[in-house]
């Protein structure tokens, strides 16, 4: 007697999808991106070959990517510019025509979960030739941009095999969380204090994901409201990029239609559109909590269903229709949190819809032309 073998579904682990099996890997992924990296009792970083002094003289940043990983890269500027180094995220498809002058005080950091996106490879060398000192975070050893690239910080998240980036975009945001720290140690005479209190908060983290993924209430949320019209993200601050990322990933999974803008965007605009049939997903990350909650009360006037993304006993859930839980954490990485709350409903909204959730209709995992 024979037993069916099918590799793909062995490679999936008992999950019916990578996508999911890759959301849970979750707690694995953030412990290897900072395994031996991060020492919180004396708050000290470690970031292999880029040791103490790498970044002198740098005094600029520029994140290049796309997609989810410049979310990512959103993410790590708010994170770079509070750590007081002056950073901007560019789209890698409009530096060629948009890009911020640089010199040798620039360092131009390619974020690419393969290392083989066209668009960001053709940012970096760009970056390269005018003279800026490059470094990429990426996911794969070998890869282009890590060749090309001066230097390259690995994110140990092990293969992604689901054309939606998932563990990917939180492994990206902590290591560009850990670099801000170290660019400021080596361009500060005087830089940010505090650091223990951020690195025992990131080594409790796998802890506190698995929690999240163990008790979420998103597949309830996706069932309740994934025949809706449309889907609003909002968020501030390190939220904002989070709702773009819910929102990506959203629209990518489910082909339904879904937008992430800044919370206080949405009187500018985009208010118009909501009506009882486009719920608002809110993420708190505990930056102008009361601002967002706000707008999203302005949304629920209007009839729209609001889901809080927030902590227990947090004032949004006076106000919400629905509550996805996060713990209560410093809002550095508050947001990371929340975005596996989406990534969930996301999946769990394109389970309900029977998408072909691995591979999305007219994508590619690897994006190789310009
Ligand atoms: C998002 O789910 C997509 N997979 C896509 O936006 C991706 O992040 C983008 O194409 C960039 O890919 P990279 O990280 O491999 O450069």
């Amino acid at each position: 007697e024979t037993v069916d073998w099918d590799p793909e579904q062995a490679g999936k682990g008992g999950y019916d999808h990578f996508m999911l099996k890759e959301i849970n890997e979750q707690p694995t992924s953030l412990a290897q991106a900072v395994e031996g990296r991060i020492d919180p009792e004396n708050g000290r970083i470690t970031l292999e070959d880029l040791g103490p002094g790498t970044f002198a003289g740098i005094e600029t940043v520029q994140l290049v990517a796309c997609g989810t990983s410049y979310h990512a890269a959103l993410y790590g500027s708010i994170a770079l510019n509070r750590a007081g180094i002056r950073t901007t995220a560019v789209l890698a498809n409009e530096y060629s025509i948009s890009a911020p002058p640089v010199d040798d005080g620039t360092l131009v950091i390619a974020v690419t979960q393969s290392g083989e996106t066209a668009d960001t490879l053709s940012a970096l060398r760009q970056a390269k030739l005018e003279g800026a000192r490059t470094l990429t975070v990426t996911n794969v050893v070998g890869s282009t941009a890590a060749r090309v690239a001066t230097d390259a910080l690995f994110i140990r998240a092990g293969p992604e095999i689901g054309v939606a980036a998932t563990k990917t975009f939180s492994s990206q945001a902590i290591m560009l969380v850990l670099l801000a720290r170290r660019i400021a140690a080596d361009t500060q005479s005087d830089p940010p204090e505090n650091g223990e209190a951020l690195l025992a908060e990131l080594a409790g983290m796998p802890d506190r994901t698995e929690d999240v993924l163990a008790t979420s209430d998103a597949e309830r949320i996706a069932r309740r409201y994934h025949d809706s019209r449309s889907y609003f993200f909002i968020g501030r601050g390190l939220g904002f990029p989070v709702a773009l990322e819910g929102a990506l990933k959203f629209k990518e999974i489910t082909y339904e239609h879904a937008e992430g803008f800044a919370s206080g965007e949405l009187k500018h605009g985009p208010l118009a559109l909501v009506t009882p049939e486009t719920p608002v997903f809110a993420v708190f990350t505990g930056e102008e909590d009361e601002k967002t909650l706000k707008n999203a009360s302005e949304a629920q006037t209007r009839g729209a269903p609001v889901v809080a993304v927030c902590p227990a006993g947090h004032e949004a859930l006076e106000i919400a229709d629905g509550h996805l839980e996060i713990p209560e954490t410093n809002s550095t990485l508050a947001g990371l949190f929340a975005n596996v709350q989406l990534q969930l409903v996301s999946y769990h909204a394109a389970s309900l819809l029977d998408r072909p959730i691995d591979k999305p209709r007219n994508l590619a995992k690897s994006v190789t032309v310009e």
